[in-house]
């Protein structure tokens, strides 16, 4: 075998989002670390967010925090889990300066903190205004000494006396196979499988396929969230609106001017999920706006906002709206450390389920649990001797399957028992002939399309996991 097809690193990270660039930031200076990409290393949801950062840096405590999320949630969550990220929360604002990310502040030279949906106060931070993943990720980036492999797919994690050992891909067309310690799973939501998404097309939940071939727990996939505010373009969907935006006065209405969250106690901020289930109802009948005539100073805190609007030609303060696919709140379970219930086999960030997020994120609670499980994972990181690369299993690819228009109306705000099921059964008993690249890729949606339909299944049949099932998976 030539040696450019044959890596070997101590830990291999599958990804380049914010996630997976903390976990390569912290891990200790003794350790060779790879991270690979199918695309290019700015292809990630982190370099999309514009909501911001959310932390009680400017609390008396983590409390309030703490409470948010959970009501959020729904009440769906590990406590530990919540307790954990929003406590170690307080600190990310200062750890990230320190990094040299900045945050905005206002004249005075206080931080501007912004509102979202279901916070009961301001706490969320942003870079550049509505630019604060794209910031963060630059500066972040940017420090990482460790290489990267760009267009390389993984198709296969490898394993030897049951832990995982390293994977194998492609980079290019070309077959590589990877020897790690440790395989780190940061390859993010499901966003990329669906029509109406806010990702990144190239995500689209390859390390739940890749976990799952393994035998890894993976936990609520029935609860996409689905984000209320898409703008809306001749009839077409052009991308997320910081739900910020509300947070800083803007609001949902319809065409004769009644405002859509009228009847709710928060409002147009309250929780994600209660919003898009009453825009999606509206848009049965006629459509959706947002008003943004109350922001003040637009322009300046909204710049990716409205200079998308002004590349369409659509007038900034009354623009219409859709919800689309967002963010994906189960994922491969872990307990606080980043372990999977397989040796060896490490997730974090979206693609990971520690319990945070229960049935509906909390805004902004994403880009802090990235940076919070990314830290705490490499700290913790337990690594075996280095072994020998194993043989591979055989690898399999898939003919065809459902298309991203059928999945998208099956996974959609409203779920369908018999949609689901009809759905579900297309995909089973799919045959897995050919081999290469594309037909690996292919098998490996295939399997997450087919996670996230018995997910769903599973949450419409009320046959949710206890909360004794939530505990943080048992340490390897
Ligand atoms: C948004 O800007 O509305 C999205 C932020 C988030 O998903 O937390």
């Amino acid at each position: 075998m030539s040696l450019h097809k044959h890596f070997v690193t101590d830990v291999l990270i599958v990804g380049t989002g914010l996630a997976a660039i903390t976990v390569a930031l912290h891990l200790p200076d003794n350790l060779r670390a790879l991270l690979v990409t199918k695309g290019t290393r700015s292809e990630t949801n982190s370099m999309r967010a514009q909501g911001g950062i959310a932390s009680s840096a400017l609390e008396d405590d983590h409390e309030a925090h703490r409470a948010d999320t959970v009501r959020a949630a729904k009440g769906w969550v590990n406590p530990e889990a919540v307790e954990f990220v929003t406590r170690e929360g307080r600190t990310v604002i200062s750890e990230l300066e320190a990094l040299g990310v900045i945050f905005d502040r206002q004249e005075n030279g206080e931080y501007a903190v912004g509102r979202e949906g279901a916070h009961g106060l301001p706490r969320i931070f942003h870079s550049g205004g509505d630019q604060t993943g794209c910031r963060m990720m630059e500066t972040l980036s940017e420090k990482i000494t460790h290489p990267v492999l760009e267009q390389t797919v993984i198709t296969q994690l490898l394993t030897s006396g049951g832990r995982v050992v390293g994977a194998a891909g492609y980079r290019g067309e070309e077959r590589i196979e990877i020897s790690a310690r440790a395989v780190v799973l940061a390859s993010g939501g499901i966003g990329g499988l669906l029509l109406t998404s806010t990702n990144d097309d190239m995500i689209t939940g390859d390390g739940l396929a890749l976990a799952a071939d393994v035998g890894a727990e993976l936990s609520d996939l029935g609860y996409i969230q689905h984000h209320p505010t898409i703008l809306v373009h001749q009839g077409k969907s052009a991308g997320l609106i910081t739900e910020a935006l509300r947070g800083a006065g803007a609001y949902l209405m319809t065409r004769d001017g009644r405002r859509v969250m009228d009847h709710h106690p928060e409002g147009d901020l309250a929780a994600r999920d209660e919003v898009s289930a009453m825009i999606t109802a509206i848009r049965k009948q006629e459509p959706v706006y947002l008003n943004t005539t109350p922001v003040v100073q637009l322009a300046e805190r909204f710049p990716t906002f409205v200079q998308k609007c002004e590349k369409l030609n659509i007038n900034p303060e009354l623009v219409e709206v859709t919800t689309g696919v967002h963010f994906l709140m189960g994922g491969i379970k872990t307990n606080l450390a980043g372990q999977t219930s397989v040796a060896g086999l490490y997730a974090v960030g979206e693609t990971a389920s520690i319990g945070l997020h229960g049935t509906n994120r909390l805004a902004s609670n994403s880009l802090l649990e990235c940076f919070v499980m990314g830290k705490a994972l490499a700290r913790q990181l337990q690594l075996p001797p280095r072994r020998t690369l194993p043989i591979l299993r055989p690898i399999f690819g898939c003919e065809d399957g459902v298309s991203k228009q059928q999945l998208s109306e099956v996974l959609a705000v409203e779920l369908k028992e018999d949609r689901l099921q009809a759905a579900l059964e297309q995909l089973t008993n799919k045959s897995f002939r050919q081999t290469g690249r594309r037909a690996e890729q292919h098998r490996l949606q295939i399997t997450t399309a087919r996670l996230l339909l018995e997910g769903a299944l599973y949450r419409l049949k009320g046959e949710q996991l206890t909360n004794e099932q939530m505990a943080p998976a048992a340490t390897t």
